[in-house]
């Protein structure tokens, strides 16, 4: 749809090419299969068909784990555009893109698989997605599987549409020739034979085969493609452990506590003289120039600063293609087929305390350093002496925590106490 509209070509006969293949590939969502491209032992690790089978499909003994427990908010498809998403905010992840938030990897890798079973087993502080108490263990594993599945499945299908309109310069005509596609199902062996017996005898272009030879290699183009695709976006998954990011400890001179509580008692024991001066420290890197979290978080880190931003869910469909996330007449056609109405992407206010990706220092560790991805939330990773070193990363998260107001003592007290 974005591209019609941008380069006014029609993408019917893209999109109807591009789901012949995918559902050749991965089956659909209900029968899910994977590719023959992806046979190999690591892929199966990564999406075994027997947990796969438990969380697909319609509810029933052994099946249907999605269905029960995801689809209303995440969509059949992976879309994120289940039934209850309109009126969410955060919308629920559409995981076509291939793009996750709260993981402990490096910026640009996929999730891990503990990264997804923690989402899945215990939701998303602060958002609608909740800790699903029934869940087993291997239920859990069975859906971090599936949404694997559904995010290459989606990923492969959103990339085949873009290379498909960049390789043909916005001429979209066929991705695949689907009929002579399902031919190559029975025939395909003859007509290989054919060709190569055509291509011995010098490749007489009068032939009625030449016809034949062309139409092959345009298939065997377009489906090497595809399984490319697959391959280089399934790899992606497998590179995740090596992209770990490693926390290390804080320096011994600065006490970092590992949550709100461990904070406020160590406000009043040995450490509360350095924790003091590292949160002080926070605050000037805070809203200093290099890392200005103050830019989006606001001086008093309430999410007040810019907050006009959008996330890349919302940003693929309307800037990335010239139309302007506030202009809601020119995108009407494109939320009639579906797209979410935009969403500002707000930054945090600290002073709630609450961390969608977790609290404890390693996490808020990870989130400085890579940003969040998918969110206007830059990676600070560019150190300048004296501004903003690594050992500022630790008083950053001893400043955010100093922001939170309990109930019992609100954090204007806990600064007069000091
Ligand atoms: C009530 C709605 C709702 C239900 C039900 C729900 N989710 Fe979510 N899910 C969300 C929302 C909202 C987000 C986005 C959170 C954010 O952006 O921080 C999300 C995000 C995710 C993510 C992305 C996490 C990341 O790191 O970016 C995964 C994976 C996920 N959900 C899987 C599931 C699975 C599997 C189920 C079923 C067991 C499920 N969700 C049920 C609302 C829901
Ligand atoms: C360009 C705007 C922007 C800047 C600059 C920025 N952030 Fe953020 N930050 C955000 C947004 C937006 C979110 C919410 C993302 C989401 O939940 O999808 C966020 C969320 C966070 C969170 C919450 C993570 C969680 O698990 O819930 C932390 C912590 C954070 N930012 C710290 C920082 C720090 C520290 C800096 C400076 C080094 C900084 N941010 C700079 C926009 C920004």
């Amino acid at each position: 749809m974005k591209y019609q509209i941008k380069n006014e070509v029609s993408m019917d006969q893209a999109l109807a090419d591009t789901t012949w293949i995918i559902n050749g590939m991965f089956g659909t969502p209900d029968e899910p299969k994977m590719p023959e491209v992806l046979s190999g032992e690591d892929f199966e690790d990564l999406v075994d068909m027997e947990r796969l089978k438990k969380a697909a499909g319609p509810i029933a003994d052994g099946s249907g784990l999605y269905r029960k427990h995801c689809v209303s908010c995440h969509g059949v498809t992976g879309n994120g555009r289940g039934e209850n998403s309109a009126i969410l905010d955060p919308y629920p992840r559409d995981y076509r893109m291939g793009l996750f938030k709260w993981k402990s990897t490096k910026r640009g890798a996929k999730p891990t698989r503990d990264d997804l079973v923690h989402v899945i087993g215990d939701g998303i502080d602060g958002t609608a997605m909740k800790k699903i108490p029934e869940l087993s263990e291997e239920d859990v594993e069975a859906l971090v599987d599936y949404v694997i599945y559904l995010s290459i499945r989606g990923e492969v299908e959103r990339t085949i549409i873009d290379e498909a309109v960049f390789e043909l310069d916005f001429e979209v005509d066929r991705i695949l020739d689907t009929e002579f596609a399902e031919r190559m199902k029975t025939e395909g062996e003859s007509i290989r034979k054919q060709v190569e017996a055509w291509e011995e005898d010098g490749e007489d272009e009068e032939s009625p085969v030449a016809k034949l030879a062309e139409k092959l290699e345009y298939y065997e183009d377009s489906i090497g493609l595809a399984d490319e695709l697959a391959e280089d976006i399934a790899g992606s998954w497998l590179d995740a452990e090596d992209d770990f990011v490693e926390v290390p400890d804080p320096p011994e001179d600065v006490p970092v506590p590992d949550s709100y509580e461990e904070f406020v008692q160590m406000q009043s024991g040995d450490e509360a003289e350095a924790l003091t001066a590292s949160v002080e420290r926070g605050k000037a890197v805070f809203t200093g120039k290099i890392a200005g979290c103050n830019k989006c978080h606001g001086n008093s880190g309430k999410g007040d600063g810019q907050n006009k931003d959008y996330d890349d869910w919302t940003k693929d469909w309307t800037s990335r293609v010239g139309l302007k996330p506030e202009d809601l007449e020119t995108l009407i056609p494109l939320m009639a087929r579906g797209a979410m109405p935009p969403k500002n992407a707000l930054p945090r206010n600290f002073t709630e305390g609450v961390f969608r990706g977790g609290s404890s220092r390693e996490d808020l560790y990870r989130r400085i350093t890579q940003g969040i991805e998918g969110s206007p939330m830059p990676a600070a990773s560019t150190f300048v002496p004296g501004e903003y070193e690594k050992v500022d990363i630790w008083h950053l998260i001893n400043f955010i925590r100093s922001l939170q107001e309990s109930s019992d003592q609100p954090a204007a007290e806990m600064q007069a106490a000091k």
